[in-house]
């Protein structure tokens, strides 16, 4: 069956959004990038991303025909929705943790990273990268400022990265027709069926300043609704985590 999308592999680059960032000009719509080790895997908040070849690393070119109408902001829960599903068929039961991490349990096991591309000062495309833990062992995760679990340690196969690789892409561009003509909304009951935390205490650090509620979810355009002690908010960016 001919695909839709297309994988660049490499055995090793810096980072796989880095690379697409700086190729990106040469780079068709709907490529990945993906490779065994990164020598500089970057995570959200200038976070490192450890890619000793223990994972699936790769990044996904988004570039738009009509970049004005798209929802760029939303990209990072699409994809978070699409690798839930791809690690529920393999036999975990994994969350969304707002955001757009990946749990297992509370163990983080992908983490995402959107980067806009900007022209003329418009938002013209992005690169969307995700990580993946498939076999490292906790020894080998080390001090890290969340719990991490790896596919190994939930005592499951590890798939083959190819193949885990391409059933992500195929579940992603499967739901990208309803997702660029209604953005969150054509994803919206997919990611609230699998949002950890709803219902429950949690804090939300945004530019060092935290706010603590009862998850209430999400709004129609996927922003997190916290019912505080001064009422409910929403907020569009932070780290989340339980009370
Ligand atoms: C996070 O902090 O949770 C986001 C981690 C994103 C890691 C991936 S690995 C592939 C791509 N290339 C990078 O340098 N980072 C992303």
């Amino acid at each position: 069956m001919a695909e839709i999308f297309k994988i660049l592999e490499f055995p090793e680059l810096d980072s796989t959004n880095a690379y697409a960032l700086r190729e990106f000009g040469g780079l068709a719509d709907r490529s990945t990038i993906t490779a065994l080790r990164q020598t500089s895997g970057r995570g959200r908040l200038n976070r490192v991303w450890l890619s000793e070849g223990k994972g699936l690393y790769f990044t996904i070119i988004v570039k738009p025909a009509c970049p004005d109408k798209f929802p760029f902001a939303n990209l990072t829960q699409l994809l978070a929705v699409s690798v839930r599903a791809a690690l529920a068929e393999i036999g975990l039961e994994p969350l969304i943790k707002w955001p757009n991490d990946i749990l297992c349990g509370d163990a983080k096991i992908c983490g995402i990273l959107a980067e806009a591309v900007t022209e003329s000062g418009r938002v013209a495309g992005a690169v969307l990268g995700a990580g993946i833990n498939l076999c490292q062992t906790a020894a080998e995760f080390g001090e890290l400022p969340y719990p991490a679990v790896s596919i190994a340690m939930l005592g499951r196969p590890v798939p083959p990265r190819e193949q885990l690789l391409t059933r992500i892409l195929r579940l992603f561009y499967g739901r990208y027709p309803g997702f660029e003509r209604q953005g969150f909304a054509a994803v919206s009951g997919e990611y609230t069926r699998y949002f950890s935390l709803l219902g429950s205490r949690g804090a939300l650090v945004l530019d060092g300043r935290e706010s603590e509620g009862k998850v209430e979810g999400v709004d129609k355009n996927g922003r997190l609704i916290l019912n505080t002690a001064s009422g409910a908010r929403s907020f569009s960016a932070g780290d989340l985590s339980p009370v």
